[in-house]
This record gives structure tokens, C-alpha cells and sequence, in this order.
């Protein structure tokens, strides 16, 4: 049996263990095509990691760094998957990518200082900011020729400007940035003195075709302003052991964000059980990963197509992520309505856009994850299709 078929999705299962939005949490016989989390079980390696390490029934303290070998790990990823040279000492584990950036934020906001904080991006970078008193300065960030446009950037930067979160790739657009825009942004960030929050989380998750930059291209150097955040999440399906990872390449700021990270007093750091997850997906599991992309990117295809056909919907083509944003400003309604019509009359769960996940400039949008099986994917647009129907009936007879 392939890994990505149907038949390997366990409905009761998720109904039972799958919350953030998803089956857990909607009501019977909904749909959710909601929060980035897949469908499928995680792979054999995983788990059979997880068995070995409880069956030696020790929990002890790990220590405070991570595991020396899963920082190793990281490395080794980070350099195979994406060409970027971080040393092992450079990384630290972290109970979550969500964390991290929380950390990042800490390390180097005082309360006042502003951060650049794109609009429309997971609401993560501005919940990061706000958490260490920071003051988020949203950019409207518009596609021109498939590109988020950065060429007004700039000219959201004041004198109390410390940072600039970069979404690479970026969620919900689902699109790569180019050199020459790592180029711009770092540009930026060089003639300001400005940090770079870069969270690489979707960074795995690529399709056939486009090729992922990281702003380490631009050369270590460079980059001792930024400081970066990688997942397990979405690449690997176990966002609930809460594990992540932050990195660096500039000595004293990394230790800054380990101060701030409070693993020295043990109020910090990732259990012990999560950094064994996280090492087997490294070290074993990117064959599932690459898998799962194939199936994506079948998957992809065709909601794009179902989509593009639907009446007043304009749907986004990710080059990378498994999101699918889609416009639907032309039914005239708040996001939160749209999606509570679906929930309640097409039994399809999606995520609404304006400001609580992606910022106001995605009013009039919302989000579909399609990181599931092509026949639930297929049901859950039937239903958004015989939705939009209904819809587009309701209003005529207004
Ligand atoms: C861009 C981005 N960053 C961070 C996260 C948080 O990931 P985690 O659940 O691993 O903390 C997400 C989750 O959706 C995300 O999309």
C-alpha cells in the first residue's frame, strides 16, 4: 500500500487526537481542511525511535543544550536539504518552532521597539512580537508576477525599527522569494541595523519545478543578523511534540537567545522524547517527506484547477507550503461569515483570513490545508463547491 493513500488515514483516530481546528475539534461529519497538520499517521521510523527510547523506561534530564547528536542532525539537514553551513554549536532545540520565535522576538525587542511584520503572514510573527512588548509595523505584502512585491518595504522602517520577520516560504501566499529578493530585504536590513526573524519552517515542503533559496545564500557573514527557525510540524507531522529549532551564525546573539530561552534553568528546552522524534525524522525519514511532497503536488494540482472553476473564487497556486489560499472578497461577506456558512451548510471547516490568523489584508480570503488524501480533498471541495452554490442562490434571492 502506497504510504499516501486513503486508506492509511485514520478517521477515528483524528477525531479523537487531532485538535488546532481539525477533526477534534468540528463538529461530526465536518471536514476540516483547516490548521497545517496532516492527515497521515507519521512514519514507521518515528515511531519505532519513540518505542526504543521508552522501552528503557528513563526520563532522566537531557541536557540543556539538546541532544550534542540532534543538533548534529539539524546541521547535517540543514546543510543536505538546503546548502545552509550552520555549526551544530549554533542550534538550539526548542519545544517548537512557535517558541522560537518567541525567543527571537525576546532576544532582541524592548517594549516599544517595532517589528515588521508582512500582511498577510501566520499571525505567529506578530503574536511573537507583541508577547516581548514589540509593536508590529504590518507591511501589505501584494504578489507581482508570483513574488510577494517588496519594493515599498523600506519605507515602513522608523527609527525605532529593530526587525523584520521574514516567512520563508511564506504562509499563506505559498510562495519562494528570489535572491534578489533576499538581496532587498537584507539590503534593508544592513543600512538600518535591522534583525531578520527568518522562520524556514515550510522550507521542506517544495514543489517540483521551484527551487527553495534560504537568506544563507547570501553568505554567513551576512547573515549574523539573522536568526532562524526550522520545524517538525509540517514536514514531518508531529506538531504535537512540540518540537523546533533555533539557529544562528553570530556567536554573542546566539547566546543572547539562549539566555532568553531559559534552558539554562531548565524552565526551557524540549523533552527528551520530542528530540528523539526529531532525529529519526532527520536522519531517516526525508524518503517519507519526499513521498509526501509527489502526493501534494498531485494534490495541489488539482485543487488549483477545482478551484480556479469555481464561481467568484481566485485561488493562489503555492510553489511551496500545502496551503491554498484563496480569494472570495467577491461574495461580499467577512471572511468569519464565509467560513461559518460552510461549517454550517456544506459541513467543510477552512480557515477564514482578517486579522487573527494572517493580518486585515486577508480579509476577504481564507485558507484551505490540502495536506490530506486526494479522496477527503476531493470531498472537501465538493462540499465547497456545493457551498458556493448555495451561496451564490441565497444572495440572488436577497
Ligand atoms: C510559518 C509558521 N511558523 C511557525 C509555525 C509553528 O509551528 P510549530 O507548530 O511547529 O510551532 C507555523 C505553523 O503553522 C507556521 O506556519
Amino acid at each position: 500500500m502506497a504510504l499516501f493513500d486513503n486508506s492509511n488515514i485514520k478517521l477515528d483516530v483524528l477525531k479523537k487526537k487531532a485538535f488546532n481546528y481539525r477533526w477534534a475539534e468540528v463538529p461530526d461529519g465536518v471536514i476540516p481542511l483547516t490548521a497545517a497538520d496532516p492527515d497521515y499517521p507519521v512514519a514507521p521510523e518515528i515511531r519505532q525511535a519513540l518505542i526504543d527510547y521508552v522501552q528503557d523506561g528513563y526520563f532522566s534530564y537531557t541536557p540543556k543544550m539538546g541532544f550534542p547528536e540532534f543538533s548534529v542532525s539539524i546541521s547535517n539537514a540543514l546543510k543536505s536539504r538546503k546548502g545552509e553551513c550552520i555549526d551544530p554549536k549554533m542550534i538550539l532545540p526548542v519545544d517548537s518552532a512557535a517558541r522560537a520565535m518567541y525567543i527571537i522576538a525576546q532576544t532582541v525587542l524592548k517594549p516599544g521597539d517595532e517589528m515588521i511584520v508582512f500582511d498577510p503572514v501566520d499571525y505567529l510573527f506578530r503574536e511573537s512580537c507583541l508577547s516581548a512588548g514589540g509593536v508590529p509595523i504590518y507591511f501589505p505584502a501584494k504578489l507581482k508576477d508570483g513574488y510577494i512585491d517588496l519594493s515599498d518595504l523600506e519605507s515602513y522602517v522608523t527609527k525605532k525599527t529593530k526587525m523584520i520577520g521574514l516567512c520563508n516560504p511564506h504562509n499563506p501566499f505559498g510562495v519562494l522569494y528570489r535572491k534578489e529578493d533576499l538581496e532587498h530585504i537584507m539590503q534593508i536590513c544592513e543600512k538600518h541595523d535591522l534583525y531578520i526573524m527568518n522562520d524556514e519552517i515550510w522550507s521542506d515542503i517544495v514543489y517540483p519545478g521551484n527551487k527553495f533559496l534560504s537568506i544563507y545564500s547570501l553568505g554567513n557573514e551576512r547573515c549574523r543578523r539573522v536568526m532562524s527557525v526550522f520545524g517538525f510540524s509540517k514536514s514531518f507531522g508531529i506538531a504535537g511534540l512540540r518540537i523546533g529549532c533555533l539557529y544562528g551564525t553570530d556567536q554573542a546573539l546566539f547566546q543572547k537567545m539562549v539566555d532568553c530561552s531559559a534552558v539554562m534553568t531548565t524552565a526551557g528546552g524540549a523533552s527528551s522524547l520530542s528530540q528523539v522524534a526529531g532525529i529519526a525524522c532527520l536522519d531517516k525519514c526525508y524518503y517519507w517527506v519526499d513521498e509526501f511532497i509527489q502526493h501534494l503536488a498531485k494534490n495541489r494540482d488539482y485543487a488549483y484547477e477545482r478551484l480556479s472553476k469555481m464561481p467568484g473564487i481566485k485561488a493562489y497556486k503555492p510553489q511551496a507550503t500545502y496551503l491554498m489560499y484563496i480569494d472570495i472578497s467577491s461574495f461580499g461577506m467577512p471572511a468569519v461569515d464565509f467560513k461559518e456558512f460552510m461549517i454550517k451548510n456544506a459541513k467543510l471547516a477552512l480557515v477564514s483570513g482578517g486579522l487573527k490568523f494572517f493580518g486585515n489584508e486577508s480579509e476577504g480570503h481564507a485558507r484551505i490545508c490540502i495536506a490530506t488524501s486526494f479522496e477527503i480533498l476531493k470531498e472537501g471541495l465538493d462540499r465547497l463547491e456545493k457551498g458556493i452554490d448555495l451561496l451564490i442562490s441565497e444572495k440572488h434571492q436577497e
